[in-house]
C-alpha cells in the first residue's frame, strides 16, 4: 500500500501541493481528477521522488520513500509512466523492452515478457517494428509492457488515454483496470477524462489548486452533482 501523508511539494521554491494526503491500495485503482494545472502531475512526480517536498512523508509498504531519490524508489516496486510519451521512437518493441528490463535477472525476463505481452496479444506481432510507427494506442500499450516488466507494485498513469480515440481510450483504461484486479497492483491514474476514468475507478481524490478537494469512492464522485459539473465537465444527471 501506498500512503501520502499531509505532503507539502513543489519545485524549488514555487509550492505547488498543499498539505496533500491520499492512499492507493493494492488490487485497487485510485483515479485522480481535477482541472489543469491543479497538481494531478506534481503529485506523481512527488510520489516518484522528482520534486521538492517540504513536508510530509510517503510511505511504500511502510517504508519511508519521500527522502529517496527517483532510481531508489523506483527500486521499491514503484512504476511511474509519466504525462509525456515514455517510449524509445526510434527502437523496435523489442529493444524497448529490453531496454526497461536491464536490471530483470535474466533468468526471469522471458517469463515476465510473457506476463506483459499476454495483456496486449497484438503486441506480438509488431516485436520488431520500430514504435514511431505504432499507434498511439499501441505505443501506451509498450510503455505500460516496459513497467510492467519490472514487476512493480505500484503503477502511476498519468493521462494514459490522452490523445487517443475514445474507442481505444476504454480499451486502454480496461487493461489499466485488470492491472488493479487480475494482476494485484496499486494502481494510480491520472485522467482528464474523469467519466470514464471514474468508471473503472474504486477510489477518488479531485485535486483543485494544489489541495485535496473530495476523497471518496469513484462512483461517489461521479454522481455528485455539484462537484462533477464544477470540476469534471460532467452534467448533472
Ligand atoms: N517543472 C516545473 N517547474 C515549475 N513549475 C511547474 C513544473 N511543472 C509544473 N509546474 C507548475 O505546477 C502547477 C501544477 O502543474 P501540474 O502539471 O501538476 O498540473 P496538472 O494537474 O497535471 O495539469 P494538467 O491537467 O494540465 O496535466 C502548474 O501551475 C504548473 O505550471
Ligand atoms: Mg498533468
Amino acid at each position: 500500500m501506498l500512503s501520502v501523508e499531509n505532503v507539502s511539494a513543489g519545485y524549488g521554491k514555487l509550492q505547488v501541493l498543499n498539505d496533500v494526503s491520499i492512499v492507493a491500495r493494492e488490487k485497487e485503482v485510485t483515479v485522480i481528477v481535477g482541472p489543469n494545472g491543479s497538481g494531478k502531475s506534481t503529485l506523481l512526480k512527488t510520489i516518484s521522488g522528482l520534486t521538492t517536498i517540504y513536508s510530509g512523508v510517503i510511505r511504500l509498504d511502510g517504508v519511508i520513500i519521500s527522502r529517496m531519490p527517483a532510481h531508489q524508489v523506483a527500486r521499491h516496486g514503484l512504476a511511474y509512466l509519466p504525462q509525456t510519451e515514455s517510449v524509445f521512437s526510434h527502437l523496435t518493441v523489442a529493444e524497448n523492452l529490453r531496454m526497461a528490463g536491464y536490471t530483470v535477472p535474466k533468468e526471469l525476463y522471458s517469463e515476465r515478457v510473457s506476463r506483459a505481452l499476454s495483456l496486449f496479444p497484438q503486441l506480438t506481432e509488431y516485436m520488431n517494428t520500430k514504435v514511431g510507427n505504432l499507434s498511439g494506442g499501441e505505443r501506451q500499450m509498450v510503455a505500460m509492457s516496459m513497467a510492467l516488466i519490472r514487476n512493480p507494485k505500484v503503477i502511476m498513469l498519468d493521462e494514459p488515454t490522452a490523445n487517443l480515440s475514445p474507442k481505444l481510450a476504454t480499451a486502454v483504461l480496461q487493461i489499466v483496470r485488470s492491472l488493479a484486479s487480475d494482476l494485484g497492483l496499486a494502481v494510480i491514474l491520472v485522467e482528464q477524462n474523469a467519466k470514464k476514468a471514474l468508471e473503472i475507478g474504486d477510489r477518488a481524490y479531485l485535486l483543485v489548486g494544489g489541495q485535496k478537494a473530495f476523497e471518496g469512492s469513484a462512483k461517489e464522485l461521479l454522481n455528485h452533482r455539484e462537484l462533477s459539473r464544477l470540476y469534471l465537465g460532467l452534467k448533472a444527471v
